[in-house]
């Protein structure tokens, strides 16, 4: 290969990393948006379980998976997300906040919602159904 050649094959592959970091960064820094897009990790065996518990139990007569708000929040990208209470807090839908928030939903309502989702699930589901759901609804997206 003559030395012209591999100067202008040099310039190009530098151009062309150049754009690329540039874009790559561009895009993790750029529009002011500060979302973070955190990928949830998930049990997909427990998620899968989940799914099912989720229609039987009858949770999706009041949460949607497609982004509509119906008479509870969508569950979709709900975990990861922050959640702004009734008290004012803000809190992450962190496992511990998505446990509690089916385990005793009184305790951290969500502003703008009433309360009334049923409060006996703690009772009538086991602690693995519930981390179940918890996986589920991590698998919708964050
Ligand atoms: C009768 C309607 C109803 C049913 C049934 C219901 N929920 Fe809810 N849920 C709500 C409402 C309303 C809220 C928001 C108010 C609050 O935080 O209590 C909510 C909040 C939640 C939240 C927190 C959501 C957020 O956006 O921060 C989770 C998680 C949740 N529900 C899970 C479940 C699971 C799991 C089931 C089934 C085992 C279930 N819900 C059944 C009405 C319901």
């Amino acid at each position: 290969m003559r030395r012209g050649t591999e100067a202008v094959l040099a310039a190009a592959l530098t151009l062309i990393l150049g754009v690329g970091f540039w874009l790559f960064t561009g895009e993790s820094i750029g529009n002011g948006q500060t979302d973070t897009t955190v990928a949830i990790e998930f049990d997909g065996p427990a998620a899968v379980r989940g799914e099912t518990l989720a229609s039987e139990t009858g949770c999706l007569a009041c949460h949607t998976i497609d982004g509509t708000p119906s008479a509870g929040p969508t569950w979709k990208g709900l975990a990861g997300s922050s959640r702004p209470l009734e008290s004012g807090e803000t809190v992450t839908a962190d496992d511990a906040y998505l446990t509690l928030s089916i385990i005793d939903p009184n305790s951290q309502v969500l502003e703008g919602f009433n309360p009334v989702m049923p409060t006996d699930y703690a009772q009538n589901l086991t602690d693995d159904e519930v981390s179940d759901l918890v996986e589920y609804i991590k698998s919708l997206g964050s």
